[in-house]
């Protein structure tokens, strides 16, 4: 902590002056996690409480996308991210183009779009959805057939969990599509009695190996019910060492795949973010009006 120290002072210090407000994705290291963030979560989270902040300034620690979505909740606030090509495999997956030729293959069916999109495929979309809340806005529809993109992994999970029929896109998480559940045999082998919790953007051998899966906010709370001895989180790496902290008399087994987008930001970005007022993030009007329909729909169904 000795070499963050510095940064950490300077942020708080540069926060303050500007009114500006820190939100962190679970994803973000522990020093920009615990050290400079003012508010925390899962991609729902964020979304909610950007809703709500009072900051003249929003400085958005997690991936492009978490960050237009808070622009597209605050048009008249400037929402900075550290890095501009803090980007996501699923965002980059598919394009407004591809949803519209989707909808000529489907007509009629409404298309629920993950967070994890650009503002342009949310502007295509009928209503956005996260982990967190995907089947409870699949179900909100109340149609027996909708086209979920982009990730086939979280549509094939959601598919599980309700009768609607969901149609799937070909988007995966780079990150998490690396586990596999031969992995997940081997620490339940290695450590007697592990609790398994992990994302719905695994794939499904994974998730059938799993004791718990849910979004990260979602681990983190039934973490905090659950209380087991010892635990693996098959997600992204800053995530346990985040919860630890909170959780000391838990035990995590550590293995984890890292996010190179996630892992863009780092503490003297923050700073100069902060300094210089960049990236600043824009959406064009014409695609903020649409996308935040669908971002607005998705929040009115809640978590
Ligand atoms: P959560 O919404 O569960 O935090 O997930 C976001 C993400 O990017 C997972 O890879
Ligand atoms: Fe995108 Fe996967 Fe990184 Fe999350 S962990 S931001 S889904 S690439």
């Amino acid at each position: 902590w000795a070499v963050h120290a510095p940064y950490i002072a300077a942020i708080r210090e540069l926060k303050a002056r500007h009114n500006a407000v820190i939100l962190a994705h679970n994803y973000q290291t522990p020093e920009i996690f615990h050290g400079v963030a003012d508010l925390t979560g899962d991609s729902l989270g964020l979304a909610q409480q950007a809703v709500q902040t009072e900051a003249d300034i929003i400085v958005l620690c997690g991936v492009h996308f978490m960050a237009e979505t808070a622009k597209l909740l605050n048009p008249h606030k400037t929402v900075l991210i550290p890095d501009a090509d803090a980007g996501c495999s699923l965002a980059s997956s598919i394009t407004a183009a591809d949803v519209q030729a989707m909808r000529q293959r489907y007509p009629g069916v409404p298309v629920v779009t993950y967070v994890n999109t650009s503002a342009a495929v949310k502007a295509e979309s009928d209503i956005c959805c996260t982990s967190a809340n995907a089947v409870a806005v699949v179900e909100s529809l109340g149609v027996d057939r909708v086209m979920f993109i982009p990730d086939q992994y979280l549509s094939h999970y959601v598919s599980t969990q309700t009768d609607v029929e969901v149609i799937p896109w070909a988007g995966a998480c780079e990150v998490h599509e690396r586990f596999t559940g031969d992995e997940l045999r081997m620490y339940r082998e290695d450590h007697d009695g592990i609790y398994i919790l992990a994302h719905p953007e695994c794939p499904q051998d994974v998730l059938a190996e799993a004791d718990f899966v849910g979004s990260t906010a979602g681990m983190v709370r039934h973490l905090g019910e659950k209380r087991p001895s010892h635990v693996v989180m098959v997600t992204e790496c800053s995530m346990s060492d985040n919860v630890a902290v909170e959780f000391p008399e838990i035990a995590f087994v550590r293995p984890c795949n890292l996010c190179p987008h996630m892992k863009r930001i780092t503490l003297p970005k923050i700073l100069r973010a902060l300094e210089t007022r960049q990236h600043e993030v824009t959406v064009d009007e014409a695609v903020a009006v649409r996308a935040r329909q669908a971002v607005e729909r998705m929040l009115a169904v809640g978590r």
